[in-house]
């Protein structure tokens, strides 16, 4: 369809001669293309007043063991809802062990984590809430904790028909607020680009998404709409220096192989994140990550499960390379000259909005006694 809207609308050959260049080196492949809305489950429709609680609840620390570590703590829509650090820090007192992953566009995914442990944000949420190095939240007293707030149960009532909130019905409303944070095509060069403005990527840009689609074969993991096959690989990505340089990274990862149920013998033993495998428990899975979409990189660095790459530059220097040491992914060598890795960086740079998406905060609402309630 829109290879015959460009032949109908005279473009020029040279146009067409690079369509027709990435079809062909593409073919096994779902091409990159411009994201639709997301997929909204039948169980947990949108509305106005649901995106609206979910963003309150988003940002209240109610829902975290002391009160202090909202979502939003982790996911600050000014470094790319992500925080900006190589590896997050976690609940009060700990370290967390991976790269805070930005929550723009996670309304694409059905396998969420770094490990793909979670298949919907509905589920993620309660687990990013009450995992022990994230929000560290009991259930049932963060439940108890918005049945305080009169603003709460008015509004749980209002969504949900229930007397007073239950804490699965704020994991559905935060659900339904991070299907609103996505990329909003008309900002983004590529998707520009694809809708018809020639303009609208540069000349490097436009080699790099030659390199990108064939001799550099990024497409065979980052393809789709949302440049992520949602598939697991080890590509060797080293070790973070933190790991090696600070107890409390150490003493996090040993806890969370342990507590994922790794063998007495890998919990002895390891000295990295074992990624897939402590979903699947097959050793041909250890260090598997979830492929990432390239979508919004430019606000989302640092970059991996581990940030341990701060620039794209450096994950193209890396890839350049063909990858890390113990990988079995199978990247090869790719022997790009400079001028095209920094096409392959402005290829990526043009998937990126033109502006970050931000957010002001919600004003929260205030906790009452029940003798206030009725007033
Ligand atoms: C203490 C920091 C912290 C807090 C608090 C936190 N997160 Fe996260 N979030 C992370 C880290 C780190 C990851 C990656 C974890 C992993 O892969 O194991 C992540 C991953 C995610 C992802 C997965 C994105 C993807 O691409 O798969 C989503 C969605 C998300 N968080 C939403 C939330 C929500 C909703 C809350 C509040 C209920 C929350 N987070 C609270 C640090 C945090
Ligand atoms: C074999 C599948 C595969 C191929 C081929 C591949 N990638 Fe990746 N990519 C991954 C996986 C898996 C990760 C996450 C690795 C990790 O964190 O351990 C990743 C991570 C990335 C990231 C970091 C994104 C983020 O949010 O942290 C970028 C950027 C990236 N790849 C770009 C590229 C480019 C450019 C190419 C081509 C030169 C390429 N990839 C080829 C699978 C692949």
């Amino acid at each position: 369809m829109k290879r015959f809207a460009v032949i109908l609308g005279g473009a020029s050959v040279l146009a067409l001669a690079v369509a027709a260049n990435v079809a062909a080196d593409t073919e096994d492949f779902p091409p990159l293309q411009t994201l639709g809305p997301p997929p909204i489950p039948a169980d947990n429709p949108m509305s106005e007043e649901i995106v609206e609680l979910g963003e309150m609840l988003f940002w209240d620390g109610r829902l975290s063991g002391n009160g202090t570590m909202p979502c939003s703590a982790c996911h600050l829509p000014d470094v790319g809802w992500g925080n900006g650090t190589p590896i997050s820090f976690g609940y009060s007192g700990n370290q967390h062990w991976r790269n805070s992953q930005t929550i723009l566009n996670s309304a694409y995914y059905t396998r969420l984590f770094w490990d793909g442990s979670q298949t919907s944000l509905e589920a993620q949420a309660s687990a990013a809430a009450g995992g022990a190095v994230g929000g560290n939240g009991d259930g049932s007293m963060m439940e108890m904790r918005l049945r305080f707030v009169p603003d709460y149960v008015e509004r749980f009532n209002d969504v949900f028909g229930t007397d007073y909130p239950r804490v699965s019905q704020a994991w559905n409303a935060i659900a339904a607020f991070q299907r609103t944070v996505v990329t909003d095509a008309e900002q983004v060069p590529f998707d520009r680009y694809l809708a018809g403005d020639q303009g609208a990527m540069s000349d490097s840009a436009l080699r790099g998404m030659e390199l990108f689609n064939g001799e550099a074969g990024c497409i065979a993991c980052h393809n789709g709409a949302l440049g992520s096959n949602q598939q697991f690989y080890n590509t060797g990505v080293p070790t973070p220096p933190e790991f090696n340089e600070f107890p409390e990274f150490q003493l996090v990862m040993l806890w969370e192989t342990y507590a994922k149920g790794a063998s007495e013998e890998l919990y002895r033993t390891v000295t990295d994140d074992m990624g897939l495998y402590h979903v699947t428990k097959r050793p041909g899975d250890i260090g598997s990550f979830r492929t990432p979409s390239v979508r919004e990189l430019v606000w989302t660095a640092p970059y991996m499960h581990n940030g341990v790459f701060a620039t794209l530059e450096d994950v193209v220097a890396f890839y350049n390379a063909g990858g890390g040491e113990e990988q079995t992914a199978e990247l090869e060598p790719l022997n790009l000259d400079d001028q095209q890795m920094a096409d392959l960086v402005a290829f990526l740079e043009a998937l990126s909005m033109d502006e970050p998406l931000l957010m002001e905060p919600p004003e929260i609402p205030e906790t009452a006694t029940w003798a206030e309630f009725d007033q």
